[in-house]
């Protein structure tokens, strides 16, 4: 049961949480997003160059999403919310793993993959239990479906849901982002000065910026350590064995 005194974590995830599910990183392969360039298929400029591939390849990563299941990173997160925490999770993923995982206060950033949405019409939006989108599935209004995802050059509209969840953390946990890519970088400026940050990533010493306390590990390893040492004293603190900043 959730108490009023609940401490309220919030956790910033980016792709690094879910390559242990076979998820692959985007930028670990010299900028390069399975093989294909950003701009070739993240893009408004090259959904309206070329639609085909731009859907082609979002299938073929919907079906990799399917495919995949939860690893013990979103597990451990969403065991702790059903521990008591109050959790929160911000992730600029668009894979359905963490509410797969059973996390139930989940905002997606960049959107979802896991949704079809018209081209001319952001607020016409369909669930994509099953099937994928070709060129030619249309709207209600007759505008080509495209997935309801944030292509580089387009706006944010969860950013400030996101800033308004961010500046209510108690503690800040940070997984597996190179917080390379605006807005979401600058997210972390939202946190209470009184809030811990911890980030954990295999390249945490390298990306933690001043202050933020780091653990160099990935997130399957590293977040079911911090998560038992939470529940082990029911309260959110940066446990020294686990840590350095
Ligand atoms: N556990 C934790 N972190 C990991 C793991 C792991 N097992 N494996 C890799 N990482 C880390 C990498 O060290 C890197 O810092 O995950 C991070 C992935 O960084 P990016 O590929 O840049 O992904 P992300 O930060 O989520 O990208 C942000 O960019 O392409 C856009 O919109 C897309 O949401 C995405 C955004």
């Amino acid at each position: 049961m959730e108490s009023i005194s609940s401490p309220h974590l919030v956790v910033l995830t980016g792709a690094g949480i879910s390559a242990e599910s076979g998820l692959k990183t985007f930028r670990a392969n010299e900028g390069l997003w399975e093989n294909h360039r950003i701009e070739d298929v993240a893009t408004p400029e090259a959904f309206a160059r070329n639609p085909e591939q731009v859907l082609r390849f979002y299938n073929e990563r919907r079906e990799q999403v399917r495919r995949a299941v939860p690893n013990p990173a979103h597990l451990a997160l969403a065991e702790l919310e059903r521990h008591g925490f109050r959790v929160s999770i911000v992730t600029q993923n668009i894979d359905d793993l963490h509410e797969r995982a059973g996390s139930r206060n989940v905002l997606h950033l960049h959107g979802d993959i896991l949704v079809a949405r018209s081209s001319s019409d952001p607020a016409l939006r369909y669930p994509l239990t099953h099937g994928d989108i070709q060129l030619g599935d249309r709207c209600e209004k007759g505008s080509q479906l495209r997935p309801d995802v944030v292509w580089f050059g387009e706006p944010v509209p969860a950013y400030g849901a996101a800033c308004d969840i961010v500046a209510a953390a108690d503690l800040v946990l940070v997984i597996g982002t190179s917080l390379a890519v605006m807005p979401a970088a600058a997210l972390l400026e939202s946190a209470p000065l009184d809030a811990d940050v911890i980030l954990v990533d295999p390249q945490a010493h390298d990306l933690a910026p001043p202050g933020v306390w780091s653990v160099a590990r990935a997130a399957g390893e590293g977040i079911p350590l911090l998560v038992h040492e939470w529940q082990r004293q029911s309260r959110l603190w940066v446990p020294e064995t686990v840590i350095r900043q």
